[in-house]
């Protein structure tokens, strides 16, 4: 199949143009930069071997996206393409509705006009909001506790409308939980712009010696040790997801998790940071962060069940892969 990826230059979608290739597909990128640099597409064409068709450009802009339609021939779309900070979020409400939502709006409007048939949603596992973990797909979901949440909730709700009226357009909504790692090469991973919000891009800094420690937000929740608890996925794992979704999802609207099903505490990941790449990463603990929530991980039978899909990648090799990549990426 040849895949639309939107925002394929990020970190989830430069890893799942890997999956692609593996598996025989191919891919046509879009991105802005706006969370990306400009070396990934020169490193995802070492990896795979070939070009890659890349639109330099914004996926809210229609007659962009509307020439990508008429100039490819597409089978499927991926779409990664968002703002993904939830503090940011809620500071600049404005930008991630217009960006987020507009974006969702404008490449599902022009697949279904270009009789695109399978369309794959980066969702978040943060539409269940505050409940009791596993989450499971037919739990309801809680009101969004911030805007970038409800934008997964509302383009969540865009697609199933859409598919609703239209069943030959088949949507799988991917319900991701908290991805680290890179691909073993070392040549892509996680690099965001900017200071970073999430947990492994922030020891990766501490652990080059750009920042002096890491802050772990909050010791005394009702966790083993403390601190909070995530169903951390290797990046790989959830880009062969996708992979599994285009070829096999079957019914006009498709949810899942995509997750371990495994819990592990901050202080778990950091420890097997330490003792897998032999680093130390000093701790500053400080208080809880508001809107974080104490635990989180999935229920991934359905996923199983329905796709056959597994992960296969455990935490050592998480925390082994992104360091790996952040030494081969900083000259460390
Ligand atoms: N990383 C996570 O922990 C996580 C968890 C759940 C869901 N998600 C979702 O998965 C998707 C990918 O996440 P990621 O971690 O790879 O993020 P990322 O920021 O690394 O990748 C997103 C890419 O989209 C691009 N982009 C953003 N808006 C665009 C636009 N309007 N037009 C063109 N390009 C645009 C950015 O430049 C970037 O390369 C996002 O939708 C995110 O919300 C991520």
């Amino acid at each position: 199949m040849n895949i639309l990826v939107t925002g394929g230059l990020g970190f989830i979608g430069s890893h799942t143009v890997v999956s692609l290739y593996e598996r025989g597909h191919q891919a046509v990128i879009i991105d802005d930069y706006s969370n990306a640099s400009k070396e990934v597409l020169e490193k995802l064409e070492t990896l795979i071997q070939s070009k890659i068709p890349f639109i330099e450009g914004n996926v809210t802009d229609s007659k962009l996206v509307e020439n990508i339609f008429k100039n490819h021939q597409i089978d499927g779309v991926l779409h990664f393409a968002a703002f993904k900070a939830v503090g940011e979020s809620v500071e600049k409400p404005i930008m991630y509705y217009e960006n987020n939502l507009n974006a969702t709006l404008t490449v599902a409007k022009l697949a279904l006009e270009h009789k695109v048939k399978k369309f794959v949603f980066s969702s978040s596992c943060t539409v269940y909001g505050d409940q009791p973990s596993p989450f499971h797909e037919e739990m309801d979901l809680l009101p969004a506790t911030n805007p970038y949440g409800a934008t997964k909730q509302m383009s969540e709700q865009i697609l199933k409308d859409i598919s609703f009226a239209h069943p030959e357009f088949k949507v799988t909504l991917l319900r991701y939980f908290n991805p680290i790692g890179a691909h073993d090469s070392g040549l892509i991973g996680e690099s965001p712009l900017g200071v970073p919000n999430n947990l492994m891009p922030y020891i990766l800094d501490v652990a080059l010696g750009k920042r002096p420690h890491l802050n772990v937000y909050g010791s005394d929740y009702p966790t083993l040790d403390g601190s909070g608890v995530r169903d951390y996925i290797h990046v790989m794992d959830l880009a062969e997801a996708h992979v599994a979704a285009l070829e096999k999802s079957l019914k006009p609207v498709n949810i899942y998790n995509v997750g371990t099903g495994q819990g592990s505490s901050v202080l778990e990941v950091v420890k097997a940071f330490e003792t897998m790449n032999d680093v130390k990463i000093p701790l500053n603990i400080t208080a809880r962060r508001p809107g974080d929530i104490a635990v989180s991980f999935a229920d991934p039978a359905k996923i199983k069940n329905e796709l056959g899909y597994q992960t296969k990648r455990d935490l050592n090799q998480m925390v082994k892969d992104a360091w790996n990549f952040a030494k081969r990426s900083n000259h460390a």
